[in-house]
């Protein structure tokens, strides 16, 4: 069938083509004609680099436009659209066909340069469950159209590349409309909300959220509670923005067991004084960095499912009163370090794997609070632990220490000093 028509076409001018093709189509390919016409004109419209594109430049008239690379098909509708990497720069409009194509439930435009807004009718695309704007070069505010796109379940709008906003509509509007949002990354978007703010719309809006990424966003803590309210919510990308709000003192973020969280790399100047990140999954060694958030008093990392050792530089953290990092898999040394952090009352390196008790652990003179127990400590008992004069609690229990060659195994719990 295809043979003959190909020498047919070739013969006809364009405009009357796109017609014939309609009906030819309809009967005898998969690809319904409209839908096949409604493709021709976006590509006809976008403008896109044809020496690197490798998918548009391929579409092929003579071809079931439902083989097309990049184009999906159900019963002859194209119900997905992956455009991405296709070095377009423009020529996607209010007045595009592709806001036609009302079958769409899945589009990709990621990386590509736009280089201008949103437009206003994505919301003719009812159906769209996957949409993907990644660092598609488009600029300005993103319009209230997105927020339309009732059955949205993944919506990536990150855009590294160029200016976007969510500013008017803000990020509350945004997701209002969307409740089975369930990925949503808006890296690099500028939305200047505050903690409680975003954090509330989130929770009270996008009740199945898995997966969350926020970096680069300009948001302003602190991190809301009311966070806690998405029990869904697996993976949240914060990066360095958040720890950087110069007012930003108290991070609580525990209890959110299914949350997987990335560290940054600690910037310095942060006045964070207490972060509680407790029984959240880290999965991750603590980066050296930490020791640049100077003003930090309190650091609670029980059960983050933290490896490898403590780094150094923890001894920088001057202010330390309490530190707790039971629960983890710690392993190493105890760092001869944390001898400098002298306002340390409160350290619970209980539950790890720690092979050593370093002797200038003597220096911690303020030391109220000290669990050791369960780790793989061996060796004797740093006879100097008796100048600990201000000592409530001692735990060494579970460990091979050795004390006067014998091993001991139990627990020292001291009566309050005076
Ligand atoms: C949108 O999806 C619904 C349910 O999946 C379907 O019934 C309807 O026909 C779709 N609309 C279009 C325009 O494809
Ligand atoms: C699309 O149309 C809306 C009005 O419906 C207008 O405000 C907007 O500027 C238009 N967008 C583009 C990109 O032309
Ligand atoms: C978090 O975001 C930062 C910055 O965008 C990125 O470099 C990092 O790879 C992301 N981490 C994860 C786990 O996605
Ligand atoms: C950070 O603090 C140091 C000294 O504490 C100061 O010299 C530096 O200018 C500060 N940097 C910023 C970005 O505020
Ligand atoms: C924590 O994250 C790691 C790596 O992503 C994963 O293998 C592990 O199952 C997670 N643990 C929990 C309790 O979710
Ligand atoms: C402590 O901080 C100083 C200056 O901020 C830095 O030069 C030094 O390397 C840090 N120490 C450790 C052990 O990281
Ligand atoms: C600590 O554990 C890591 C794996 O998490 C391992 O690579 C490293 O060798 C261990 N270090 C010591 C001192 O046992
Ligand atoms: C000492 O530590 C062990 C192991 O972590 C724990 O089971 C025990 O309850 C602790 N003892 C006291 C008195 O807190
Ligand atoms: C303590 O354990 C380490 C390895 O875990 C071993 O090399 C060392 O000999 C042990 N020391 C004593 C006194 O048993």
């Amino acid at each position: 069938m295809r043979i003959p028509f190909f020498s047919w076409l070739v013969l006809v001018p364009i405009c009357t083509l796109f017609l014939n093709f309609s009906t030819v189509f309809v009967v005898s390919h998969q690809c319904l004609g409209n839908q096949r016409f409604l493709l021709l004109e976006l590509k006809k419209t976008l403008i896109f680099d044809s020496t690197l594109s490798t998918k548009l430049v391929k579409w092929n008239q003579n071809v079931d436009c439902c083989s097309w690379d990049g184009v999906t098909c159900n019963e002859g509708r194209v119900i997905g659209l992956d455009l991405s990497f296709e070095f377009i720069s423009g020529g996607l409009d209010n007045s595009s066909s592709l806001f036609s194509l009302e079958h769409l439930q899945s589009l990709s435009f990621a990386v590509n340069n736009f280089n201008s807004p949103i437009p206003s009718k994505f919301d003719k695309l009812a159906n769209l469950s996957y949409l993907s704007l990644f660092n598609a070069g488009f600029v300005g505010q993103i319009p209230i159209a997105i927020s339309r796109l009732t059955r949205l379940v993944h919506l990536d709008l990150s855009s590294y590349s160029s200016p976007l906003k969510l500013l008017n509509p803000n990020l509350n509007v945004l997701v209002q409309n969307l409740p089975e949002l369930v990925v949503l990354y808006l890296d690099a978007v500028l939305l200047s909300a505050h903690g409680k703010e975003w954090c509330q719309a989130l929770s009270s809006s996008v009740p199945n959220l898995r997966e969350l990424d926020l970096s680069w966003s300009n948001l302003l803590g602190p991190i809301d509670s009311s966070l806690r309210n998405l029990q869904f919510l697996s993976i949240i990308n914060l990066s360095e923005k958040i720890f950087q709000v110069p007012t930003l003192q108290t991070l609580d973020m525990s209890y959110n067991s299914r949350l997987e969280v990335s560290l940054p790399e600690f910037l310095p100047n942060g006045s964070l004084q207490t972060m509680v990140f407790s029984y959240t999954n880290f999965s991750s060694s603590l980066p050296p960095s930490i020791s640049k958030l100077k003003m930090l008093s309190r650091i609670d990392l029980v059960g983050c499912n933290f490896h490898g050792s403590i780094p150094d530089s923890i001894a920088n953290l001057t202010q330390l009163a309490h530190l707790d990092l039971s629960n983890n898999n710690f392993n190493g040394s105890i760092p001869d370090s944390i001898a400098s952090i002298t306002q340390l009352s409160h350290l619970d390196l209980s539950n790890n794997n720690f092979e050593s008790i370093p002797d200038s652990i003597a220096s911690l003179t303020q030391l109220s609070h000290l669990d050791l127990s369960n780790n793989n400590l061996n060796g004797s008992i740093p006879s100097s632990i008796a100048s600990l004069t201000q000592l409530a609690y001692l735990n060494l229990s579970d460990n091979s220490l050795l004390c006067k060659r014998s091993r001991i195994s139990h627990t020292i719990n001291q009566a309050e000093q005076t």
